[in-house]
C-alpha cells in the first residue's frame, strides 16, 4: 500500500463518519496542517473511477489573494441566480443566507479545493465523467471529517453560468479540464447535529418500483 498510514488519537468508525457528516459553512481561521491535507487528498485518490482512469485533478487554494479573486465570479453568478430564482428551491431558502455568507467569506476559508476532471483521461460520456469524480469527492469529505476537519461541497465555478471560465483563467486550469465542484475545508467553527434525511422506506424499492 502506498502512502498514508492514518493513525488518529480518537478514531471515528467509517459508519459513524458517514452518519454524522454535515455541510459546515463556518470555519475557524486556523490553517490546516499539510499532513492533514495529505490524508484528505490521498483518501480522495483511493476512490473508484471508470476503468480506473482516475481522471481527477485537485486545485488546492490556500492563498488569500487568489481566493479573493475567485470569490468575485462565484459570488456574482450566485447572487444573479438568487435574484432570478433560477434553480432555487423554496425548501432551501433558509440555507441560502448561510451559503451566501460562506461565499462572501471565501478568502477567509483556510483551504478551498476545486475538484476537476481531466476530460482527456475519461470516457466521452458525461455520466462516466461525473461518476468518476464524485466518489473521490465524497472520500475527501469523509476523510476530512474523520480527522476533525469540516467541509462544504458547492458547485460554484463548475459551469459558465457559475463563473467557470473566470475561475479556470484565475487558476490556469487548461482547456481540457472541467471543474466538477468545489469543497470548502477548514476546522469547524460550529457544531452541527446529525444529518436530517428521509427514512429509507421513502425511496427504497424492493424487487420492483
Ligand atoms: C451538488 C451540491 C451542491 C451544493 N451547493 C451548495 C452551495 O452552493 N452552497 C452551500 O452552502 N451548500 C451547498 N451544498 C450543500 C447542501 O446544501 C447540503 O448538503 C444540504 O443542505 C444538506 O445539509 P447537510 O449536508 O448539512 O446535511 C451542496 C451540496 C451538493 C451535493
Amino acid at each position: 500500500m502506498s502512502g498514508v498510514r492514518i493513525v488518529m488519537p480518537s478514531e471515528m468508525s467509517l459508519l459513524d463518519g458517514i452518519n454524522s457528516l454535515r455541510s459546515v459553512r463556518k470555519f475557524k481561521p486556523d490553517p490546516i496542517p499539510e499532513d492533514k491535507l495529505k490524508i484528505v487528498l490521498e483518501s480522495a485518490s483511493k476512490a473508484a473511477s471508470g476503468s480506473n482512469t482516475q481522471p481527477w485533478e485537485f486545485v488546492v487554494v490556500r492563498d488569500e489573494n487568489v481566493k479573493a479573486r475567485l470569490m468575485e465570479p462565484m459570488l456574482r453568478t450566485w447572487l444573479a441566480r438568487l435574484a432570478s430564482g433560477t434553480g432555487m428551491s423554496l425548501r432551501m431558502r433558509d440555507v441560502y443566507d448561510e451559503a451566501t455568507e460562506m461565499l462572501r467569506n471565501t478568502e477567509k476559508v483556510p483551504v478551498i479545493i476545486y475538484c476537476c476532471v481531466d476530460l482527456s483521461r475519461v470516457g466521452k460520456s458525461e455520466e462516466v465523467m461525473y461518476a468518476s469524480i464524485y466518489p473521490a469527492v465524497q472520500n475527501l469529505m469523509l476523510a476530512a471529517h474523520a480527522i476533525g476537519l469540516a467541509t462544504c461541497l458547492t458547485v460554484h465555478g463548475s459551469t459558465s453560468a457559475r463563473g467557470e471560465p473566470e475561475v479556470k483563467r484565475i487558476l490556469g486550469i487548461p482547456e481540457h479540464v472541467k471543474v466538477a465542484c468545489l469543497v470548502y475545508l477548514g476546522y469547524p467553527a460550529v457544531r452541527l447535529g446529525h444529518p436530517i434525511r428521509k427514512p429509507i422506506e421513502k425511496f427504497v424499492h424492493n424487487d420492483r418500483w
